[in-house]
């Protein structure tokens, strides 16, 4: 799908990947809602990309609230007709250890990952299906959700709840023309993955993570691994026996 003229709307656009992605949009003449819980941080976006010559709709609320979800759907789709690509892309993933992790932990993060991805996925399919032309929904997923990896067993397993999930909405959805899309980053830098000290070579910045989320919607690419050198190596990863790649998990966590 041209990425021009079109209504895009992102969830968690307050920071990060999903300000980035929104900013990138921005320069094409796009409706763009964004959604987060920070209303200040929302409000810079917004102006930002209104400056950059799109139009801009920032609607606050909780992502974990499916009420609040529901409503940001429904004021993009009042306001602007349709909605044509949403990107749900809110998600964390604290470091937590399976050894002394406490249950409320590991199924907050299932939470933040998954259901507030649910959360806009149904009020988005029920608007989509009403639409000509169907829509695209895309999830920021990532190449965790491949793999169970040290400190991050709960958001390997959030992210690979939403893959799977959306695997079969995919199938199901082919009918009403509601493209699916799984877009599966590497490391970003960010303030949190500086402190992780992960080495630069290993690490994209927001502007090209942006840049490859940007060409996946563009190309409809179903399911996107990037940048390639880590598709590659989740690749050979997936490849290897189950005992050597925990070894080289288990080593990698050690030398963190
Ligand atoms: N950074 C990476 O290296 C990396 C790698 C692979 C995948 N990812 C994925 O990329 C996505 C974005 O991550 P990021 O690194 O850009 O993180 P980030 O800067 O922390 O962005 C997260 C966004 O989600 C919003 N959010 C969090 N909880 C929310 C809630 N309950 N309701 C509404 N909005 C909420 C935050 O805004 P508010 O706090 O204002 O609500 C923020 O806008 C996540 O799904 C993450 O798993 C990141």
């Amino acid at each position: 799908m041209e990425l021009e003229d079109k209504v895009i709307l992102i969830t968690g656009a307050s920071s990060g990947i999903g300000k980035a992605v929104a900013l990138a949009l921005s320069h094409k003449h796009n409706h763009i809602v964004i959604t987060a819980r920070r209303k200040e941080l929302l409000a810079d976006v917004a102006e930002s990309i209104q400056k950059n010559g799109s139009e801009a709709l920032a609607v606050a609320g909780d992502a974990l609230d499916e009420e609040q979800a529901a409503r940001v759907v429904r004021e993009a789709a009042d306001r602007f007709g349709r909605i044509d690509i949403a990107l749900l892309n809110i998600g964390a993933g604290p470091s937590l250890n399976t050894a002394t992790a406490l249950p409320l932990d590991i199924k907050q993060n299932m939470r933040i990952n998954y259901d507030s991805m649910i959360n806009f996925f149904c009020p988005m399919v029920r608007q989509m299906k009403t639409q000509d032309g169907g829509g695209v929904i895309a999830n920021t997923n990532s190449l965790a959700g491949f793999q169970g990896m040290p400190t991050q067993g709960q958001y390997s397993a959030a992210k690979a709840a939403c893959r799977i999930f959306l695997d079969t909405a995919r199938i199901e959805l082919k009918p009403f023309n509601i493209r699916i899309l799984t877009l599966c980053p590497g490391f970003v830098v960010t303030e949190r993955n500086k402190q992780r000290g992960i080495p630069k070579s290993l690490t994209m910045t927001l502007g090209q993570a942006a840049g490859y989320i940007l060409k996946a919607l563009k190309n409809e690419t179903r399911e996107y691994l990037f940048p390639p050198l880590l598709r590659n190596i989740v690749t050979i990863g997936k490849a290897l026996p189950q005992p050597v790649r925990e070894k080289i998990l288990a080593k990698m966590a050690t030398s963190d």
